[in-house]
């Protein structure tokens, strides 16, 4: 298999705009007059950000042990997965696989991109079965896209069930990562991208970094497969804010770490909360910052939660989801409050 081949020729072909700053190469300047910029501009917000996103990179390369031209800069995942379907999937010929339930934006960029996704549930227990994924495939199908720890159901899919499909699947697999930093235990497959040269990772700074309302989210793959995304990403995705606060926040590595750990105790004591009321089905095993929890009457609880102020996500109506609320894991007061909530309901 070569990836390129796998790439729409138009995408291969394309010759990326070429930025103003892209276009010098000397020394040190003062004075710039190259982009229709204006010079009046509180903070330097009056010129264009880095489009290459070179500190972030750098920065992001120590943190995660992943060769900086190995790192692809998004404005969030979301901005990942949308570019992964631009450069692989011709529209209204290709198609995706992918596991369900799982993250709802691989089938919205699925539809915005005229691209049929075709969905394979999971087990019961929301494990993965590598072969049925296979089975959905056909000469068309250029992305399997896998989500581990998955959305909403929480739980890390089998490594060697992914292993099977990279090695097997001729096509791109993309393990989305967003919840990784909640997991114990684990290895990310970032360290695997030197031997499946079809793999692409998500990861984001939404999750455990805090910083969902900043918007920046990572794709690692192929130096090859990089240069093609950025060749596609618009020349200044991700603003400078952004750029600047990133850039601050990755020095707080340590910190994260803490709040992590601070949030798989509290998803602990959760689900342990939870666990003897009496309306409580069921709480499905997680490794993400949320819990899937099974109600006698979800509606209900849902219904009694928002009245009391408190919002959770509503998982009813969602395949292998039936009588599921998702709720996030806050801070240890607001735990508390849900937990006391929950017991007083009749
Ligand atoms: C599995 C998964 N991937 C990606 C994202 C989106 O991440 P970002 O905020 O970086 O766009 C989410 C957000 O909820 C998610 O659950």
């Amino acid at each position: 298999m070569n990836v390129k081949d796998l790439m729409r020729p138009c995408i291969l072909n394309l010759a990326p705009y070429s930025t103003a700053r892209d276009e010098y190469k000397g020394g040190d300047i003062d004075i710039f007059l190259d982009a229709n910029e204006s010079p009046y501009g509180d903070g330097g917000v009056n010129r264009y950000p880095d489009p290459h996103h070179l500190l972030i990179r750098e920065k992001l390369s120590k943190i995660k042990k992943v060769a900086a031209n190995s790192i692809f800069i998004g404005n969030g995942s979301d901005e990942a997965i949308d570019i992964i379907f631009r450069v692989f999937c011709t529209p209204s010929k290709d198609n995706i696989v992918t596991i369900s339930p799982s993250y709802g934006m691989y089938k919205v960029s699925g539809a915005t991109n005229d691209i049929e996704v075709r969905e394979v549930q999971l087990e019961e227990d929301f494990s993965l079965v590598a072969d049925n994924l296979l089975a959905a495939t056909d000469s068309n199908t250029k992305v399997i896209f896998l989500c581990s720890p998955n959305n909403p159901s929480g739980n890390l899919l089998c490594k060697d069930e992914i292993c099977k499909i990279l090695s097997t699947f001729k096509g791109m697999v993309v393990v989305d990562e967003a919840y990784v930093d909640f997991c114990e235990n684990y290895t990310s497959f970032s360290k695997d991208l030197v031997k499946y040269e079809n793999l692409i990772v998500l990861q984001t700074l939404s999750k455990a970094w805090g910083l969902a309302g900043v918007r920046l989210g990572m794709a690692f793959a192929s130096p090859f497969v990089v240069s093609v995304m950025n060749k596609v990403k618009y020349p200044y995705n991700v603003n400078l804010l952004t750029q600047e606060r990133v850039a601050r926040e990755l020095d707080r590595e340590a910190d994260i770490k803490i709040y992590c750990k601070e949030t798989i105790f509290l998803r602990l004591d959760l689900s342990k909360a939870l666990k003897p009321l009496h309306f409580v089905e069921k709480i499905y095993p997680s490794d993400s910052n949320f819990i899937l929890v099974k109600m006698k009457d979800a509606d209900a609880v849902y219904n009694y939660l928002v009245n009391n102020g408190v919002i959770v996500r509503n998982r009813t109506n969602v395949a292998g989801c039936s009588g599921c609320l998702r709720i996030s894991i806050g801070s240890s007061i607001q735990n508390r409050e849900v937990i006391s909530l929950l017991e007083s309901y009749i």
